[in-house]
């Protein structure tokens, strides 16, 4: 049996205990609908770590008034049979809206209360050109987690790209004496990134939802073959296969529309966009599509691990 917490106080002497004892604790923040790649964190984690918290906080500043926070997938009770499966967590941390948000919390931006976490220069780009309240959110709440969980090390996934980057400068600036870990993508056997968005895929769409990954692949192929710096010619095979399967789609008269957003190439510490790639410049080769209204996001490392 796994503790469960939703009261910070109780949580904090449980953490308490563990100090006393010298034990180093490994934190795991998600939003739940666990699957394997969240799993994979915890597993990684408890290998670092004595005690391995995870929080499950389907987290409303990271969401605008039009997205999907009614609908995002709640599942406790899986979550927890599969955390007690994984042998790997030692507490899991289920939080309030009310205590996390003491200030209250509306999606509304301008109608916002109370302390928010900023960091500048990193979340307006990718993923915050789209979503430019998400990463204003993120920050937010992984400090606040942070200060209740008081985590030596703290593990998040290389699927989120740009999260990981962020994640990464606001320790540094905010001088966090914490440890962060970016893991591996864990993917579908055919390469789709699990996603606990990929339920809402029906069987159509999920034949097809590999193409983003596909795409950035054969992107970096050319970058690995030598034959080009140049970001436009990078991005062409890429460009070519979502062109493609977007015609497919199409021409077989799916009931469903498939839409790129965008494909990027960029610098991995600054994430300013790349035109000509450097030797061994480290780089994110990252994208995101629509399949039908459900948009999936990948990524793939350059000259990095
Ligand atoms: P969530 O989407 O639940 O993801 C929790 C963690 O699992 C993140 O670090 C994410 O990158 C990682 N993850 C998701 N899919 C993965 C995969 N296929 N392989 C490896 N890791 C994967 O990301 C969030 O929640 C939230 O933004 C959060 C950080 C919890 C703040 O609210």
């Amino acid at each position: 049996q796994i503790p469960v917490f939703d009261s910070i106080a109780a949580f904090r002497e449980w953490r308490e205990e563990l100090r006393r004892q010298g034990k180093t604790v490994g934190f795991v923040p998600t939003m739940g609908a666990l699957h394997a790649g969240h799993l994979g964190l915890v597993k990684n984690a408890r290998k670092e770590c004595d005690a391995v918290v995870v929080s499950i906080f389907v987290n409303p500043a990271q969401f605008a008034p039009h997205e999907d926070l009614d609908q995002y997938p709640r599942s406790f009770d899986s979550d927890y049979a599969s955390l007690v499966e994984s042998k790997s967590c030692a507490a899991i941390l289920l939080p309030k809206v009310s205590e996390m948000y003491p200030a209250g919390i509306t999606l509304d931006r301008a109608q916002q209360q109370g302390t928010f976490v900023e960091v500048q220069g990193l979340s307006h780009q990718m993923e915050g050109i789209p979503r430019p309240h998400f990463f204003r959110g993120v920050a937010t709440v992984v400090t606040k987690l942070f200060n209740i969980v008081q985590p030596d090390r703290a593990f998040f996934g290389q699927k989120d790209a740009q999260q990981c980057v962020v994640v990464r400068a606001m320790i540094r600036d905010l001088l966090l004496p914490i440890r962060m870990r970016a893991l591996p993508t864990a993917r579908e056997q055919d390469g789709l990134a699990m996603s606990s968005r990929n339920r809402y895929l029906t069987p159509e769409m999920r034949n097809i939802a590999t193409l983003l990954y596909r795409a950035i692949s054969a992107a970096k192929e050319v970058i690995q073959t030598g034959a080009t710096n140049e970001r436009e010619e990078i991005l062409k095979p890429a460009y070519a296969i979502i062109e493609e399967v977007t015609k497919q789609v199409k021409d077989q008269g799916l009931p469903f529309e498939v839409r790129l957003d965008y494909l990027s190439l960029v610098d991995v510490a600054t994430l300013g966009e790349i035109e000509v790639l450097g030797k061994e410049q480290a780089a994110i080769l990252s994208g995101a599509v629509y399949v039908g209204t459900t948009r999936l996001i990948d990524n793939v490392l350059i000259n990095a691990e």
